[in-house]
């Protein structure tokens, strides 16, 4: 089944043509540029099925077996298969399929393990921390009392000394690891035993890097964490929504602070996609693909470094890459503009070393569109031309859409 098909075929194009526009315009646009935001993948049709399915008319409050409304007999066979593949995917005891994002099932986390008030210790906002992370602009900031710790200011990695001084000065009750930002594989054995030593829950918000621990092409943070956090999109390549692990000793506590606490009516047709992206994910191409997208990461981090952009830490363990692209000649949101004009899509973000803007760039999509090393080579140095203003943005745009065309995320 194809996208395009779908569209044409479905009676959507007859009853809101508008719309329908809008839809097949999306699809361009991702089919002819090329999608580098770390967070962003093509899901597979399977999942985008689900996502269109009947399951989306269901009411569905509560948990399998103890529903409020009637008439979950099939959306509970479903949830229950979502919640037995992210067990044995992850190796949890517990798993929580609900939370509409991550940031709901970071709110979650907070809600199972935290009192209003609860100091917390996590990386802070300018090194790569999320928005869940402590911002003064979200709930987090308001109703915690946040500590940021940082990054070493020339490695660009986490300041372990630092994380263990402000642990045992602060004394929080719970640890965040995880980041937006962070190239690096986390030390989840060290926050461990960081947590233990100072008496506090450990929160592995690891969003970005499940699809690789899935995939098993980076360190799972379920032996570690007492709750992991997590996205069912970016490199997992489920839906857009959240999930959450944990032993059985929390798996109350958890599921309590998704429902009744945080979320009303869980939507069931996410989960339908979540299940369906967990099973894609439990397959051997799975793996082979989540190692291709870091061998595509380093690859791209190497070229880019090599055009004279600054990468942080040096390198990638993972899909994402952080670069300072002013030896160029252009800043951070200049660059992102000039590649957007060019058909390259990334973001901006705040580099570790003082207050600079930089680009972040992620794998996990073009690698899902079945590219390699050898347009990652093509890229950074397309990326260096582009930014260096050697060629005309509406030059490479030509030679992107080409690419992107040898590439079709949704082919047929
Ligand atoms: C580390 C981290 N936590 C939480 C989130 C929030 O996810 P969502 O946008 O689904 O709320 C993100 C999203 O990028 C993230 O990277």
């Amino acid at each position: 089944m194809s996208v395009t098909h779908t569209l044409e075929a479905d009676v959507l194009r007859r009853q809101d043509p508008q719309l329908a526009d809008i839809l097949l315009g999306e699809l361009e646009r991702q089919s002819t540029t090329l999608q580098l935001i770390a967070a962003e993948n093509y899901t597979s049709p399977a999942v985008l099925a689900a996502l269109g399915s009947p399951l989306a008319n269901k009411y569905a409050e509560g948990y399998p077996g103890s529903r409020y409304h009637g008439g979950c007999e099939m959306v509970d066979v479903a949830e229950r298969l979502a919640v037995e593949r992210a067990k044995a995917l992850f190796g949890a005891e517990h798993a929580n399929v609900q939370s509409h994002s991550g940031s709901s099932a970071v709110l979650a986390a907070y809600a199972a393990l935290l009192r209003p008030g609860d100091t917390v210790l996590a990386l802070g906002l300018p090194y790569g921390g999320h928005l869940t992370h402590g911002s003064p602009a979200n709930f987090s900031g308001r109703w915690f009392d946040f500590v940021g710790y940082g990054v070493d200011a020339e490695t660009g990695l986490i300041d372990h000394d630092q994380v263990r001084t402000l642990a045992l000065a602060h004394r929080p009750k719970a640890i965040v690891c995880g980041s937006i930002a962070y190239p690096r594989h986390i030390d989840y054995a060290f926050f461990r035993d960081i947590a233990d030593e100072v008496g506090a829950y450990l929160i592995a918000d690891a969003a970005h890097p499940m699809g690789l621990v899935a995939g098993g092409a980076a360190p799972s943070p379920v032996p570690y964490a007492d709750v992991v956090c997590a996205t069912t999109h970016k490199v997992l390549r489920g839906p857009r929504g959240g999930m959450l692990l944990c032993g059985a000793d929390l798996a109350e506590r958890v599921d309590r602070a998704v429902f009744p606490f945080t979320q009303g009516g869980a939507q069931m047709h996410t989960i339908a996609a979540k299940a369906v992206a967990f099973g894609e994910a439990a397959t051997p191409a799975f793996a082979v693909y989540a190692h291709q997208v870091v061998a595509n990461a380093r690859v791209l981090a190497a070229g880019l470094a090599a055009e004279g952009l600054v990468v942080t830490t040096g390198g990638t363990d993972t899909h994402l890459i952080t670069a300072d692209p002013a030896p160029l000649g252009v800043d951070g949101r200049a660059a992102r503009g000039r590649l957007a004009a060019a058909g390259i899509v990334l973001d901006c973000c705040a580099l570790p070393h003082g207050d600079v803007r930089g680009l972040r760039l992620g794998t996990a999509a073009v690698t899902t569109q079945g590219m390699g090393e050898k347009e990652m080579v093509w890229l950074a140095a397309t990326m260096a031309r582009v930014l260096k203003g050697e060629t005309e943005s509406q030059k490479v745009r030509e030679e992107v859409r080409e690419l992107a065309g040898g590439f079709p995320p949704y082919p047929g």
